[in-house]
């Protein structure tokens, strides 16, 4: 795929309004879905790394990037069959390096075009190591690493192989003509929905109302595919265990005063 870097206008706004000054958007197409799907829009890179930053970057993405090519099977990344996650977009990795180290028998894959996400995300895999080189935590070993669209991994896994597929406060995209950007649309839900097994759970959270009217709605299109496993509003709006809060949920909550709304859904 063709990945070109354009320079926006410091004008620009992000999708939360704020000025994009000194970011590059991405953008990436190719022939498929034109509502969404092998499009890529956002930042790619914020302020310079630090050096232990830039040092993970050279030595240890290497060690568990996802291959270039190739299919993308649990044996090929983690050397066994084990139960697989797949997380889009995980920011600064917070929450996948929580569930991988929740559970160091399944084999996590996460992919983030953010190059600072993927320098925070390799922090937490590397066991935190602060700039005296102690490290307070075990590195984790079960976690692999796509810098990059996240669809273009999940097209490459096995249909019906994975366990788990996370989409975390996705960007939200909120003017309309934007709409076809957003992960969650139908392009995107068909591929989680083909790539996880029969009983896999799809877990959606934001904090974006708008987002959230606009996911139900996808979900709707969906639903033989999918069962929201939601019984009564406690379900969606409490915070369920082994989901833990990431730094951009953290701020939503307290700096913005955001309510924040966890979803579920079954692959039936
Ligand atoms: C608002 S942030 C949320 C980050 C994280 N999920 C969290 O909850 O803290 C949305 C993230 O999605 C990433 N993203 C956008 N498009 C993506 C794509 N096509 N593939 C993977 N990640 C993507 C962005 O780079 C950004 O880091």
């Amino acid at each position: 795929m063709q990945v070109q870097r354009v320079a926006i206008m410091p004008a620009a706004l992000t999708p939360r309004g704020r000025p994009a000054i000194g970011r590059d958007i991405m953008t990436a197409q190719k022939p498929g879905d034109p509502l969404t799907i092998n499009r890529l829009y956002g930042r790619a890179k914020g302020k310079p790394l630090r050096a232990g930053q830039q040092d993970l970057i050279d030595t240890l993405l290497p060690q568990i990037a996802v291959p270039a090519d190739g299919p993308v099977t649990a044996q090929a990344l983690f050397g066994r069959d084990c139960p697989m996650h797949f997380e889009i977009g995980f920011g600064g990795g917070e929450h996948m390096a929580f569930r991988a180290d929740m559970l160091p028998d399944h084999g996590f894959i996460g992919a983030e075009p953010f190059l600072n996400g993927v320098a925070q995300a390799l922090v937490h895999v590397d066991g935190g190591r602060r700039s005296d080189g102690i490290a307070p935590n075990a590195p984790i070993r079960n976690v692999r690493i796509h810098h990059g669209d996240a669809l273009e991994v999940l097209e490459r896994i096995a249909d019906g192989t994975l366990s788990f597929v996370y989409l975390l406060h996705p960007d939200p995209w909120p003017k309309s003509r934007h709409i076809k950007r957003r992960m969650m649309n139908d392009g995107p839900v068909s591929l989680i929905a083909r790539k996880l097994k029969p009983g896999g759970e799809f877990r959606f959270g934001t904090d974006h109302a708008i987002y959230l009217r606009h996911a139900l709605m996808v979900m709707r299109r969906h639903r033989d595919d999918f069962e929201w496993l939601a019984k009564s509003p406690a379900d969606f709006q409490n915070r369920p265990s082994g989901w833990p809060e990431t730094r951009y949920e953290a701020k939503a909550r307290n700096v913005y005063g955001h309510e924040v709304w966890y979803m579920k859904f079954r692959r039936r």
